[in-house]
């Protein structure tokens, strides 16, 4: 069995990507938090703990934020 028809390989290539490696937070846990009124990056941190551990994730996160604030924002 190769990695691509290994099952686990599958499902972990099937979930969101991991932003946040350290505290494992996804892309959609990110934009959940933001829907949820977290529209700062400390906000979003509080509510999803990412960016609290080597923080080398911290410019991807702001990013996210930026994309999924409600316009006007
Ligand atoms: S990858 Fe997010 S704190 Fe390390």
């Amino acid at each position: 069995m190769d990695a691509e028809t290994d099952p686990g390989n599958l499902f972990a290539l099937m979930r969101p990507p991991r932003v946040c490696i350290c505290r494992q937070v996804s892309e959609d846990d990110i934009r959940r938090a933001v829907e949820r009124g977290a529209h700062t990056f400390e906000a979003v941190q509080q509510q999803t703990d990412c960016s609290t551990g080597c923080g080398t994730c911290e410019q991807a996160v702001r990013a996210l934020i930026r994309r999924y604030l409600p316009e006007g924002s």
